[in-house]
């Protein structure tokens, strides 16, 4: 089924200038980009963003990396785009992620690693509005 997904190049990433590199790559794999923007997130955003990990340990370090620095949200398109952009992505611990995902050549830590996916369809259809108004996705 033709799928969108919502991805998030992250803090770190911008901060090292790998925007450009992860859309590269993005490309290569066939994702059809049909939406972009760059936005520096307010507390507010970040903690409504990840509202399903509010109480775990991890949370208060991972909203205040999150609003550090600019992050690149996008709408990626494609046959199966949640779980084949999850694939390429690799596991949320660079260390455990095989080697050529996104976050075994860019990830610097399981906070730190450098991309979001959207993990089902009902997550993706939730973030992609958190970011997105109609309007601004573009079919392609
Ligand atoms: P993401 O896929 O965006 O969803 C939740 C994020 O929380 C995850 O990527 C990581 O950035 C972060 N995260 C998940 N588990 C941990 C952990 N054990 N320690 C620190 N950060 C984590």
């Amino acid at each position: 089924t033709l799928e969108r997904t919502l991805s998030i190049i992250k803090p770190d990433a911008v901060e090292r200038n790998l925007v450009g590199a992860i859309f590269a790559r993005l490309e290569q794999q066939k994702f059809r980009l049909v939406a972009i923007k760059m936005l520096h997130l307010t507390k507010e955003q970040a903690e409504g963003f990840y509202a399903e990990h509010q109480g775990k340990e991890f949370f208060a370090d991972l909203v205040n990396y999150m609003i550090s620095a600019p992050v690149v949200v996008s709408v990626l398109e494609n046959e199966n785009a949640i779980k084949n952009y999850r694939t390429f992505m690799g596991a949320t611990d660079p260390a455990a992620a095989e080697i050529g995902t996104l976050r075994y050549e860019f990830a610097l830590s399981k906070r730190q690693n450098s991309v979001h996916g959207s993990d089902s369809a009902e997550s993706a259809a939730r973030e992609i509005a958190y970011f997105f108004a109609d309007s601004e996705l573009c079919p392609r």
